[in-house]
């Protein structure tokens, strides 16, 4: 696994351990990644360092610097490609490497592959726009396609996972506790999400599926707006939401960036549904009820 030290990396790995699982962890500071992951995982820096006669079943490629943090420059950007598709490369030359290949390769992607969308709903057919978090996540999903078809190549296009550890939603609960919830822009652009549990289901029922390839959508069937979530969450908190930031305040401060809040996607889960996939958490109510009322 790469990422294995991330949000959805560190919950996927006591999964897969829980299962019974071997583990290997690629990660660039080994050792942090062994303190976090636990003894029973190998952590290595560089793929490199594993024999070509290392048995590995299945691949989960998960690595990549934060989209959402600092404005896109011209380095950001660099580091952004680079730390998705460098590390791709390494994945793809580990499979060509390795006497008996892997039976599956499961990437992440993004729902950013259908760039800047407005109220149509998009599913796995429609296509990628010539913007950066478009072709970031199309070269992406290309560069993991190399290691078919000896491998089986899966890409997952994430909406934003929803958990109680990690990723965007402790910031929004933050914000929305302390009377600073937000509707981004006109609040009318689609916010695609899904319950970190289902996230990690779909991961492990894509490694499982013998005759999955290509993209698949990993967002929950309800669709909501941005507006919609933040009022979802600002009820079960019981605060209200009254902030609203214009979108050229966000574009003139964010850049390109702003297009992650203001700009959005209707997309829909249509091909893990008609595979059969059950969704846990079909609609953001529940699934907001579910991780804030744990412990
Ligand atoms: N969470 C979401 O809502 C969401 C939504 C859509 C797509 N995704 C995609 O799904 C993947 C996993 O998401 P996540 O939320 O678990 O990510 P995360 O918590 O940000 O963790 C990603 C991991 O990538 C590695 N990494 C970070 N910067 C790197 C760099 N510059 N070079 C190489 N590796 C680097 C880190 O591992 P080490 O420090 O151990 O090297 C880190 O633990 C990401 O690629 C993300 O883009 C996530």
């Amino acid at each position: 696994m790469t990422g294995a030290t991330g949000f959805i990396g560190r919950h996927l790995v006591q999964r897969l351990l829980s299962q019974g699982d071997d583990v290997i962890a690629l990660s660039r500071d080994p050792q942090r990644a062994s303190a976090v992951l636990g003894p029973q995982v190998q952590c290595v820096a560089d793929l490199a360092q594993l024999p070509a006669d290392t048995a590995i079943e299945a691949i989960v490629n998960l690595a990549g610097a934060t989209i959402l943090a600092q404005p896109w420059t011209r380095a950001r950007r660099l580091l952004l490609r680079e730390s998705r598709l460098g590390t791709t490369r390494a994945v793809v030359l580990l499979c060509e490497r390795l006497q008996k290949r892997p039976s599956v390769l499961v990437n992440a992607s993004a729902i950013g592959y259908y760039g800047v969308r407005s109220d149509e709903p998009v599913d796995e057919q429609t296509g990628p726009q010539p913007i950066f978090q478009s072709q970031l996540c199309s070269d992406w999903e290309a560069l993991a396609a190399r290691a078919g078809p000896a491998t089986r190549v899966t890409s997952l296009r994430f909406g934003v996972v929803l958990g109680r550890h990690g990723g965007a939603l402790p910031q929004l609960v933050r914000a929305t506790r302390l009377g600073l919830g937000t509707i981004l822009g006109t609040g009318r652009q689609g916010a695609p999400w899904i319950h970190l549990e289902d996230a990690l289901r779909l991961i492990t029922w894509a490694l499982e599926q013998p005759a999955l390839t290509g993209a698949v959508n990993a967002v929950a069937p309800e669709a909501v707006t941005q507006a919609q979530m933040m009022t979802a969450l600002a009820q079960i908190l019981q605060r209200p939401i009254w902030l609203r930031v214009p979108a050229f305040v966000l574009r003139a401060a964010l850049g390109e960036m702003a297009q992650l809040l203001v700009d959005g996607q209707r997309v829909v889960p249509s091909r893990a549904l008609a595979a059969g996939f059950a969704f846990r958490h079909p609609t953001l109510a529940g699934a907001l009820e579910d991780i804030l009322s744990r412990r």
